[in-house]
Order: C-alpha cells, then sequence, then structure tokens
C-alpha cells in the first residue's frame, strides 16, 4: 500500500471553488481568480471535478470542463504537484469523459501549451491527436487536442 490507492473524484460544489482555485493557482503561472472559476462552474453545462486523497479528503487536482452541444471542452486540469504521476490526472479526465459522455458529447477538444510535455504525455496516452493546423493561429500552443 502507498496509501495513493485511494483517491477520489467528485464534482466539486459551491463551497469548493476556493479549493479550485489555490490549486489551479499553484499549478499555472496565469492564475485565475475564484470568481473567474465560479463564473466557469457557473456556465451552461460546466463540469467541475475536484480529486481527494482518501481517508482525509486532502485535495490533490481538479479538472473545469463543459459540454457544448455535442463537444466537450477541458477549460484546466491540474494535479497537485506532490500527487502527480500516481494516475490522478488520468482519473480526472476519465471521470469527466464519463459525464461529458452523459450529457450529450461526443468528442472533446483542449488547448495544450508547447512547452508542456506532461500534459502532451497525458492526452496522447488517453487518445487525443493534436490538431497541429491551430499553431498558426496559437503560437504558444502546441494545438488544440481533440478526441473522437
Ligand atoms: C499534466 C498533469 C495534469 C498530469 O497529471 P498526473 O496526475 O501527474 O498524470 P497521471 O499520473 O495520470 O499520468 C497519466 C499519464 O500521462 C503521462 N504523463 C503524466 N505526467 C508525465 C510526465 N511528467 N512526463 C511524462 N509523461 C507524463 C504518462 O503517460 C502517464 O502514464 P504513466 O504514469 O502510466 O506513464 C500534471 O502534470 C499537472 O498538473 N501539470 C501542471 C498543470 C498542467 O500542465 N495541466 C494541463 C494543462 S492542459
Amino acid at each position: 500500500m502507498t496509501g495513493w490507492e485511494d483517491v477520489r473524484v467528485r464534482p466539486a460544489t459551491a463551497d469548493d471553488m476556493v479549493t479550485v482555485a489555490s490549486l489551479q493557482m499553484t499549478a499555472f503561472a496565469d492564475r485565475w481568480t475564484v470568481d473567474a472559476i465560479r463564473r466557469l462552474a457557473g456556465l451552461a453545462g460546466a463540469i467541475v471535478l475536484l480529486a481527494e486523497r482518501a481517508p482525509d479528503a486532502v485535495p490533490v487536482g481538479y479538472l473545469i470542463g463543459q459540454v457544448i452541444t455535442d463537444e466537450a471542452e477541458i477549460h484546466s486540469l491540474a494535479v497537485a504537484e506532490a500527487a502527480r504521476r500516481r494516475g490522478i490526472g488520468r482519473l480526472l479526465l476519465a471521470a469527466f469523459e464519463g459525464l461529458a459522455v452523459g450529457q450529450g458529447a461526443v468528442s472533446a477538444v483542449l488547448e495544450v501549451a508547447e512547452d508542456d510535455p506532461a500534459a502532451k504525455r497525458l492526452y496522447d496516452a488517453a487518445g487525443y491527436t493534436i490538431d497541429r493546423a491551430s499553431t498558426r493561429l496559437l503560437p504558444d500552443r502546441a494545438g488544440r487536442a481533440g478526441r473522437r
């Protein structure tokens, strides 16, 4: 037992928005405010997930996404640094996809930074392919990754 077997993913509630914001702020240089996260969480079709490590429900990751008609979009995903490479990113992605399909999504898209090999590998392993055409529009990005 490593103590990392029992990580649970659940839909975030309004009370979790500060937790999600603090995870976002420690993972990205482009820090989002709690209000910005609340706005995203309030959008039609929004799905916000929180990963917690048992037994104390320590927050270890989140995913913010949305289903728009039949397409799911991942707006943000991060796992706390100390909790990485334990399958939590994959767990969040799978939970999101399951819920998104339940809401009518048939494909999923996201944007991934050029200098983020961990994220690129995560999405690649999950079956996403990068649409290089969009790098012309987003020079700092590897492109939109999509999965059908
Ligand atoms: C990207 C991120 C969410 C991955 O989360 P994670 O919980 O560490 O990922 P997982 O443990 O589920 O990894 C799943 C697979 O992704 C790939 N992967 C993840 N991190 C990797 C790394 N640092 N290097 C190479 N491959 C990596 C591997 O294929 C891995 O499978 P394996 O461990 O069986 O080899 C995490 O690194 C993170 O929060 N990064 C900072 C924020 C960020 O870049 N978010 C993505 C924005 S699009």
